[in-house]
């Protein structure tokens, strides 16, 4: 139920919904768009940046709060833990168990390779499971993986890996058959063919759907596959550190018991990171959409190891985070919500911006929206409505029901009927543009170390489009257990497992002049007591 203090805007929105249905509003010219970037979108905000001094992405920047993990401490040291006794010696060692790590977990464990899992929480505790509105494949007549690929590499300022963004959309039609042959249930007419929406820069409708919980349907698929396969997974045990042999090849990780403290060492030939990304950073103080666990660990791993990261410094901010109540704070309104033919409207009503543009834009535009006093004033700042009842005005009564009945059953549980009321929403932090380098076969910079999902930066450039995470873990995550699967054969541990690098880095953090007190990775967030974490014996020193 919304306040008193909301009811007069809450009238001019309703009062305008008619005229703002039926309205086709402009897009915005490249030029606008950059303009608006610039000033309001919060990737050019210089003062949430600093510059990394140590490591392969040394005299590049990145915000704050992960530059902070980068140049902190290791929370374990050679010493604290017997190398030479690992408790596990096996082919693929999977860091993570969302989408990425999961699909990955499959085709390793295909491939004949002799998998463990190993996850902070349990599995499918991930971003993919909380992904909503859909998948992206271009698997329509009307549409081509080209087609595809234009629209990711342009949503991505043309920043992209060129050779990656080929790989996402030429891989993306098969593995939506494949997910739907492992028994994914997606959303299909009468006569079976898969429904299609558009997102936003999408030029054609290739959005494939499970109602507005697709990730889950598909974290569920995966871990029905994951468990009939019966490939073991250690659950609330994070890596703290990779571990490499003496030809500094990846050769396994350190992990500690997240309830007991308790460090295992794992032997491994090859090593797959997908440990999903960092809303849980809270950059720039913003609230989130994201689990609990995404808190950019794979970056610190790899990176103390040696791997190089690309556009650490772009992060993507949800349009449409829910602004009230406070219970949901930050938590994620999809953007089908918009697919589906809802509008953007400011506090009078007013339509101000396109409700399919790029998801940078339209965040930017209720960014300078907000900041030109035409946003309804909130306990946490400020929102724009998001106007849901055109849905049903455009589709019919009961759309929304229909298809987007997990946005409906969020806010009904909370008094607000989004079939009748609009829905009050502000930018949130979604996703990490960036990340780990990776080249076609998911490898990072570090032999043996492969790397797929949120965690790599290059498939999006520095802006991704809806739906191209979802397919992002399923085709890369596919992707790095083939290719671990097939390299672990060839692969020969070569000495004693250590911790070099780590000392390395530490001597590094010195001769920079760093001082810090931090350990990473960070493992949860600040809100999550971490006293004993950090306080376990051998894990800092
Ligand atoms: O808006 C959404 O449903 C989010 C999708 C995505 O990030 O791909």
């Amino acid at each position: 139920m919304y306040p008193d203090s909301y009811q007069e805007s809450l009238a001019k929105v309703a009062a305008k919904r008619a005229e703002n249905a039926a309205a086709e509003p402009r897009r915005m010219t490249a030029d606008e768009k950059d303009a608006l970037l610039k000033e309001y979108h919060p990737d050019y905000r210089e003062d949430q940046f600093e510059e990394i001094k140590i490591g392969p992405n040394k005299g590049e920047k990145a915000p704050h709060e992960l530059v902070a993990m980068l140049q902190a401490h290791s929370r374990v040291h050679a010493g604290d833990v017997d190398l030479d006794k690992p408790q596990y010696d096996v082919d693929v060692l999977i860091i993570g168990a969302g989408g990425a790590g999961s699909s990955a977990a499959i085709e390793a464990d295909e491939a004949g390779a002799n998998v463990l899992m190993t996850t902070k929480l349990r599995i499918g505790d991930a971003n993919t499971m909380m992904a909503e509105g859909g998948i992206q494949a271009a698997d329509k007549e009307n549409d081509s993986p080209q087609q595809h690929f234009l629209d990711a590499y342009g949503g991505g300022h043309f920043a992209a890996k060129k050779e990656l963004v080929e790989k996402l959309v030429t891989e993306a039609p098969e593995d939506i058959q494949w997910l739907n042959d492992l028994g994914c249930e997606f959303d299909k007419d009468e006569t079976g063919r898969m429904i299609t929406t558009h997102g936003g820069g999408t030029s054609r409708k290739r959005m494939h759907a499970c109602k507005d919980y697709s990730g889950a349907e598909i974290m569920r698929t995966l871990r029905d596959e994951v468990q009939n396969r019966k490939i073991p997974i250690l659950e609330f045990t994070s890596a703290i550190e990779l571990l490499k042999d003496e030809e500094g090849k990846a050769a396994g990780a350190v992990l500690v018991n997240m309830e007991t403290l308790e460090l295992t060492v794992v032997r491994a030939k090859t090593v797959i990171l997908a440990t999903g990304g960092a809303g849980r950073m809270h950059y720039q103080g913003f609230p989130t959409s994201n689990h609990y666990g995404a808190t950019a660990d794979g970056l610190v791993l790899a990176y103390r190891a040696g791997a190089k990261l690309l556009y650490q410094h772009t992060l993507q901010y949800h349009p449409t985070g829910a602004a009230y109540p406070d219970q949901i704070y930050g938590a994620l309104v999809t953007e089908k919500v918009r697919s589906l033919g809802a509008k953007i409207v400011n506090k009078d009503g007013e339509i101000f911006v396109h409700p399919l543009e790029t998801r940078d834009v339209e965040a930017a535009a209720i960014i300078r929206e907000c900041k030109k006093g035409n946003g309804v004033e909130t306990d946490h700042g400020c929102g724009v409505w998001l106007d849901a009842p055109i849905i049903d005005i455009k589709n019919g009564e009961g759309t929304i029901k229909k298809r987007i009945p997990a946005m409906y059953r969020m806010f009904e549980k909370r008094g607000i009927d989004i079939s009748k009321e609009p829905i009050l929403v502000y930018p949130t932090l979604h996703y990490q543009n960036g990340g780990v380098d990776i080249n076609t076969d998911c490898e990072t910079a570090v032999k043996d170390l492969f790397a797929a999902g949120e965690v790599t930066g290059g498939v999006h450039g520095t802006n991704r489009l809806m739906g191209n995470s979802l397919l992002d873990v399923i085709v890369f995550g596919r992707d790095a257990g083939k290719a671990a699967g097939a390299r672990f054969k060839d692969v020969e541990i070569k000495g004693k497992l250590n911790l070099n690098h780590v000392d390395a880095f530490e001597d590094e953090l010195k001769a920079a002049g760093v001082e810090t007190d931090l350990v990473s990775p960070k493992l949860l967030s600040k809100y999550v007591d971490q006293k004993t974490l950090l306080q376990g014996p051998g894990i800092i020193q």
